[in-house]
């Protein structure tokens, strides 16, 4: 190393910062913005790039002598430039309110909007509450499904046009999107042995049309309870209590229906709310609005799922909460409930 490359001495050092802190003073006085004093900010005391802090690299290679002079300088300049930043910064934020507009206290507030949670998961959450008083528990199962838990193993014949491409949307897999949360009895059956009682809440697609009372994509609840000794008597009990407490005095009634995974199946109607029972465009002018599709599980899903068909019976059913909420709500196009239009939910929501 060499004594004479780049060795600024003690004088240079203090011209070097006083020459900055004489160029900076003047350009803070003029800035007019906070932004124009950042950008200063950052040309004079920026820890890498900036000027000043590029001369406190120089003064380690002063002799040792002239080192706490030449630190001294170095502090003061930076503590005037800082200083100074920070008196404009003051006043240019003051010009700033001055220069505002006063304050109009005529000037309507701004709404703030007020969430809600969606009908058809209050629904689904005062559903789970009663059957959780009960002894269901929550099930899920996986909406992307094998035609084997979907159809096979709830006792679809092979030919049922419910496989048809028509009616249930297939993935490039090979597996399809569920068409109902049934298939999520025959999972529940597979981990856990009877007695089982399980609420299973959940997305189901179909190539539906998109109209008042149906989508391609909706959500359904499926119930199940198996046990030894469990008959019809069970089902229709602990679903007209179930339409007692949600629905408070509204009537039900039972419908013979078929499902392939239960015999014998039923629909269970609630007295239609939105017309009290004399007709409307929702109950389709019947007075009934379909509420769930139930009956006894099939002997055959018992055994798809591997459970003693001989030992164990139990009745299931599916429901549509979106259909419910739509009576609950008196909605009468339940696409309503799909348009996230923060209006309807905000009302529905009070
Ligand atoms: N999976 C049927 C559907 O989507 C609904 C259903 C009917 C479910 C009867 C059940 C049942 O568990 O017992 O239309």
């Amino acid at each position: 190393m060499t004594d004479t490359v780049n060795r600024p001495s003690l004088a240079e050092l203090l011209d070097r910062m006083a020459g900055l802190e004489r160029e900076a003073l003047p350009a803070i006085a003029a800035a007019a913005d906070p932004e124009e004093l950042e950008r200063l900010r950052i040309r004079y005391l920026g820890r890498t790039a900036g000027l000043l802090s590029g001369v406190s690299g120089s003064l380690g290679l002063l002799p040792a002598g002239d080192r706490p002079a030449a630190g001294a300088a170095f502090a003061r300049a930076t503590a005037a430039i800082r200083a100074r930043l920070d008196e404009r910064a003051a006043a240019v934020a003051a010009t700033r309110r001055a220069a505002a507009p006063p304050l109009d206290l005529t000037m309507p507030g701004r709404a703030v909007w007020q969430g809600g949670r969606h009908p058809v998961t209050v629904v689904i959450d005062e559903v789970a509450a009663i059957f959780r008083e009960l002894g269901f528990t929550i099930a899920l199962g996986p909406e992307a499904e094998s035609e084997w838990y979907n159809f096979t193993a709830l006792n679809f014949p092979p030919d049922h046009p419910a496989l048809d491409l028509h009616d249930t949307l297939y993935l490039e897999s090979g597996a399809l999107l569920r068409t109902h949360t049934s298939p999520v009895q025959v999972r529940t059956l597979q981990a856990y042995p009877p007695p089982v009682r399980v609420l299973v809440p959940g997305n189901a697609y179909r190539r539906d049309f998109f109209d008042a009372s149906h989508a391609p994509m909706f959500v359904q609840i499926e119930g199940l309870a198996i046990d030894e000794g469990v008959s019809f008597v069970d089902l229709k009990a602990t679903l007209t209590h179930f339409a007692r407490r949600f629905f408070g005095a509204a009537r039900t009634r039972f419908r013979p229906s078929f499902f392939p995974f239960t015999e014998p199946s039923a629909e269970m109607d609630v007295e239609c709310r939105i017309c009290g029972g004399a007709g409307c465009r929702t109950c389709k002018l019947t007075g009934w609005t379909e509420i769930l599709g139930c009956g006894m599980v099939h002997p055959a899903v018992l055994r798809s799922a591997g459970v003693d068909a001989e030992r164990y019976t139990g009745w299931a059913f599916g429901m549509g909460p979106a259909r419910v909420a739509q009576q609950r709500y008196d909605i009468p196009d339940i696409r309503e409930l799909y348009d996230s239009d923060v209006r309807v939910l905000a009302a529905l929501a009070r």
